[in-house]
């Protein structure tokens, strides 16, 4: 295999037959460009065990494989309620294991059955098409403000002047974030997702469990018309103090994401003039080249991981019960058995039935809120900038490390 290195023997698991030697799938070449080494894995192999964060997780990369895993309610998020049964058989380095508070891992995306219905449908009214419908009006106005103090004729960074306060200002306008808060979160969501070291990822947890408990006692201070204020007037009716918490930390990281598809998305639109100028010449076709940016640059290489309470058979290749499973939709919408051609960006595409907002359960929540802040982030930009150039090799734009997501560091960028 070219790109991916075999590491020393995993041991075993409760199982009788030992375990397949550790891939050693996360280097510098890696985070940069994770396609070829997947690409390598999904001709190769159903699933491959690989270390990460101090234990041992299966990364499953085939379209079929990962829609199944996805939809099958017998595969578990609960590593808290179920955490005797995987940490000790998966844990090989317990020095890289990060420590999060217990609190923060209570939100509907650590959670099944029941208990992540009843998490979800708490806020899913806030996500319904008329609050979309009366969102769209200031999430163009921001745009277009934010635009309109962008220097041009000179490289900027897209992503620190646009698409990042342009989500940080949605999200905080359907959450009650305060105004001090707004520059706050946004680092400590770079650092609990992309680690750059264990006590960063640790530092990072704390400060927003001290924030999540500040909302709560503001919000019950001086309620207001938002999601958070709701959210805490409803603890009373069945809302554990840990799951409020966690779900206000779920929804400031989970709710970050339109950063990364509409950085992608300017990425790959100016990184193929053609499909740029198909774009610009049928605007209509919009939501399905945020579609296709979902499929083409999917916004996690990984997901977070799900475990296995059985043993699973993939092509060959058996999964214990126990273990911790990493499904790779940035893989699986690469994979040429479900997308022909998967390596061309093609906004005419109509890739139905990508996994840019994941399958199953736990499909995002906030899923048609971000294909709007998208599809106005990159409307706004383009009609008033169709000439606008990247200031940087396509291949050269610097990505962040971290397993799970794909987003751009940053993104420089020429207007006018
Ligand atoms: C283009 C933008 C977005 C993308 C690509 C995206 C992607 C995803 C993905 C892949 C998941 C599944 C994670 C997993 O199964 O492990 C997810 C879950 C979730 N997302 Fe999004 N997301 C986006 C925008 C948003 C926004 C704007 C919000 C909220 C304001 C949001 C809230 C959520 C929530 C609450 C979940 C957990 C759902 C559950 O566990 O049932 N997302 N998102």
């Amino acid at each position: 295999m070219v790109g991916v290195d075999r590491e020393g023997c995993a041991g075993t698991t409760s199982a009788e037959a030992p375990l397949p030697e550790l891939f050693k799938l996360l280097n510098r070449a890696f985070m940069q460009d994770p396609y070829p080494a997947l690409a390598e894995l999904q001709r190769e192999r159903a699933a491959v065990p690989i270390e990460n964060g101090g234990f041992r997780m299966w990364v499953i990369t085939r379209y079929e494989d990962v829609r199944t895993i996805l939809a099958d309610p017998s595969l578990k998020r609960d590593l808290v309620k179920h955490r005797h049964a995987v940490v000790g058989q998966n844990l090989i380095d317990i020095e890289r294991r990060p420590k999060l508070p217990r609190e923060l891992r209570r939100s509907m995306l650590d959670q099944d059955g029941a208990d992540h219905l009843r998490l979800r449908r708490t806020v899913s009214r806030f996500f319904s098409p008329s609050r979309l419908a009366a969102l769209r009006p200031r999430i163009e106005a921001a745009a277009d403000g934010l635009l309109d103090r962008i220097p041009l004729g000179e490289p900027v960074d897209l992503v620190a002047r646009y698409a990042r306060p342009l989500a940080v200002d949605c999200l905080s306008q359907l959450l009650g974030v305060p105004q001090w808060a707004r520059e706050r979160f946004p680092g400590w969501e770079t650092a609990i997702l992309t680690a750059p070291s264990k006590p960063a990822v640790e530092q990072a947890g704390r400060e927003l469990m001290a924030f999540a408990l500040e909302v709560i006692a503001l919000k019950r201070a001086q309620p207001a018309e938002d999601l958070f204020s709701e959210l805490v007037a409803d603890t009373a009716d069945g809302l554990g103090q840990d799951e409020t918490i966690s779900m206000i930390t779920l929804l400031l990281i989970a709710g970050l994401e339109p950063v990364t598809a509409i950085g992608s998305g300017v990425l790959a639109l100016l990184g193929h003039p053609g499909q740029l100028a198909k774009l610009l010449a049928d605007p209509e076709s919009m939501s399905d080249c945020v579609d296709e940016i979902l499929r083409y640059e999917t916004p996690f290489r990984m997901l977070t991981p799900r475990y296995t309470d059985h043993p699973i058979e993939l092509d060959g290749v058996t999964i214990p019960a126990g273990e911790l499973l990493l499904v790779s939709t940035g893989a699986a919408n690469r994979d040429p058995a479900r997308f022909a051609d998967p390596e061309r960006f093609d906004v005419g595409r109509c890739p139905r039935g990508h996994l840019g907002f994941s399958h199953g359960a736990h499909r995002c929540l906030g899923a048609e809120l971000g294909r709007l802040e998208t599809s106005v982030g990159l409307e706004r930009l383009f009609a008033r900038f169709p000439h606008a150039r990247l200031a940087v090799e396509p291949g050269r734009a610097r990505w962040r490390t971290g397993i799970f997501m794909r987003r751009l560091e940053e993104l420089p960028v020429v207007l006018g």
